[in-house]
């Protein structure tokens, strides 16, 4: 299942899966471009696809996707809806913006990985993808909710790779980079932007695939803190580690 299926990103993962043969359900909130998203798809590899349409700054929406999916049998959750414009003011614009961006990015995140979570625990295999953002790493001033809800989305992930470590299930968390995707094309019209080096999201895609299950976090290299970005992955993942340890011995003792 990947959440956010239409178009860009997302559709770059419906098409890798698919690729692998591997049945997918497509989650937005456009029916005819996931319909003719899943119809190519199913022309090409022979999988069968389900569309979804639900809109994820809803409340509710995260629980709604684990409920109507209880007749299949799903072993990968992409959360890949989240974007935002770009150059907001956080005071400057109504609060119901911020409080949207929050329920896709933190409650429909919640409730889906719960829910998806306790699924697959139940079935001893499968695995979880949050893509969140570089934006996520430290606070990104003009970008406040995205910033503030990525973060949340990173360490929400770190902390679960660890809690679901034996369980045979992965999660993963991605801190994107900038991506030639129609989403950022219409965050950016107008702005100049220069789209050379972004990157190819079905490059990151793969890459996500590939590190599922062997990282609990991938920080792709970009902006201007790019050269730090292999010191501070590892850094993280040190921390992690050792916290992992830590809170080990205060469950057991906990547990008795
Ligand atoms: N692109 C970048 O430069 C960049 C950088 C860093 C991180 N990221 C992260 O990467 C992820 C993908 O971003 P992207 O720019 O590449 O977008 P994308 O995957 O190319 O497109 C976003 C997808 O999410 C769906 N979507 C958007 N809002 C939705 C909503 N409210 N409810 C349900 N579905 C919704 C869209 O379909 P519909 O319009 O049909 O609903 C579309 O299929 C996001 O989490 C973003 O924060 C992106």
């Amino acid at each position: 299942m990947i959440a956010g299926a239409s178009e860009g990103t997302g559709a770059s993962y419906a098409e890798q899966l698919a690729a692998m043969g591997i049945n997918v359900v497509l989650v937005s909130r456009r029916k005819e471009a996931l319909d003719q998203l899943g119809e190519r798809l199913a022309g090409l590899y022979g999988i069968a696809f389900r569309s979804v349409v639900a809109d994820l700054t809803q409340s509710g929406t995260g629980s709604r996707l684990v409920e109507e999916t209880r007749d299949l049998d799903i072993g990968l959750f992409v959360s890949n809806a989240g974007a935002d414009g770009a150059g907001n003011s956080f005071l400057g614009e109504p609060v119901d913006r911020a409080l949207s961006l929050l329920t896709m990015n933190a409650a429909n995140v919640v409730e889906a990985v719960h829910g998806f979570g306790n699924r697959l625990v139940k079935r001893r295999s499968g695995g979880i993808i949050v893509m969140s953002s570089g934006a996520g790493l430290g606070g990104q001033p003009w970008l406040t909710m995205y910033s503030a809800t990525k973060a949340f989305e990173l360490n929400f992930v770190e902390s679960l790779w660890a809690e679901l470590d034996g369980q045979g299930v992965d999660i993963l968390g991605i801190a994107a980079p900038i991506m030639d995707t129609p989403t950022l094309r219409r965050a950016t019209e107008g702005l100049g932007m220069d789209y050379s080096t972004a990157y190819d999201p079905a490059n990151v895609c793969a890459l996500a695939l590939a590190s599922l299950g062997k990282e609990p976090l991938v920080i792709v290299p970009d902006g201007p803190d790019e050269a730090q970005i292999p010191r501070i992955q590892a850094d993280r993942k040190t921390r992690l580690l050792a916290l992992a340890e830590w809170g080990k011995a205060y469950t057991a003792a906990a547990n008795g």
